[in-house]
């Protein structure tokens, strides 16, 4: 359904979506030239952020708030910069950092636009493919301009479930998952772009995308894509906080319940 807003979303969302494709080519640069990249760690090996993460965001916050000055932005790299029209930009400049610095293609530029708590719009730019997913609340998602779904035939048993890991959550609440998934009969992938993988599941290459724990960056833009594209997402902006992040779920509406199930289960087990 339409938001009060629909008219501002739409427009935002098409003065985004050259942008983002220009953070992209910038993104791309520093890619085809890894050994002479900046990188360093965060809270551990497994957690870097590079210059071009930050070069990214930056171009990102100049270039949107030159021609939407009074939105507000929140920023993996640079955290949050209130705004006055009610609008705020929620920016991940490079989801899958870790393969990025390491020269593995799964990684994509995402953002989302939040307005009172609630997600309007969602894009998820994946440079290496050239895809453009994105989704704007009441108008189906798409991705390089063609309509998309969920896979709306697969199960558990049959699709693939996309895992994320981090440090941020302990070892068993992602080992108890994924053993209890596959003995469920499913299959786990971890591409190491929650943002991507999420992407994947809106247009019905992934079953399903389950991590414990994520920020508001990594996930608001497209699980509001899923949700467009038929599909279930659970809602980070009740279930944690735009600063805090909560678990995130995406998955085919068929698959909800044996999901939550697992889900479920495995963090009993895992906290017992
Ligand atoms: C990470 C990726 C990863 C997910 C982590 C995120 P980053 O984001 O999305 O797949 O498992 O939770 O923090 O650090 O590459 O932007
Ligand atoms: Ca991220
Ligand atoms: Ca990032």
């Amino acid at each position: 359904m339409q938001t009060p807003h629909h008219n501002d979303v739409l427009a935002r969302v098409e003065a985004v979506r050259t942008v983002i494709q220009e953070a992209g080519a910038l993104a791309l640069s520093w890619f085809g030239r890894l050994s002479t990249l900046n990188v360093e760690t965060k809270a551990s090996g497994q957690d870097a952020v590079s210059l071009a993460d930050r070069e990214v965001e930056q171009f990102l916050r100049a270039r949107l708030s030159s021609t939407l000055p009074q939105d507000g932005f929140l920023g993996e790299e640079y955290g949050l910069s209130e705004g006055s029209s009610g609008f705020t930009w929620v920016i991940d400049p490079i989801d899958g950092t870790s393969c990025f610095i390491h020269g593995i293609r799964n990684w994509c530029i995402a953002i989302a636009l939040v307005r009172d708590n609630r997600t309007l719009a969602g894009l998820v730019f994946d440079p290496n493919a050239d895809e453009m997913f994105s989704a704007v609340v009441g108008e189906g998602a798409t991705l390089n301009g063609q309509p998309i779904s969920v896979d709306l035939a697969t199960d558990l048993q049959h699709g693939f479930t996309s895992v994320g890991a981090s440090g941020r959550v302990t070892p068993d609440q992602i080992a108890v998952f994924i053993r209890q998934l596959l003995e469920a009969g499913g299959m786990f992938v971890r591409s190491g772009s929650g943002a991507l993988s999420l992407a994947h599941v809106a247009c019905g290459r992934l079953a399903a995308y389950y991590e414990p724990h994520m920020n508001a960056w990594d996930c608001l833009a497209a699980q509001c894509i899923i949700r467009e594209a038929g599909g279930w997402a659970n809602d980070v902006l009740v279930e944690g906080s735009l600063l805090g992040g909560a678990p995130v779920v995406g998955c085919a509406p068929q698959i909800r319940e044996q999901l939550l199930t697992l889900i479920e289960t495995s963090n009993t087990e895992a906290t017992a």
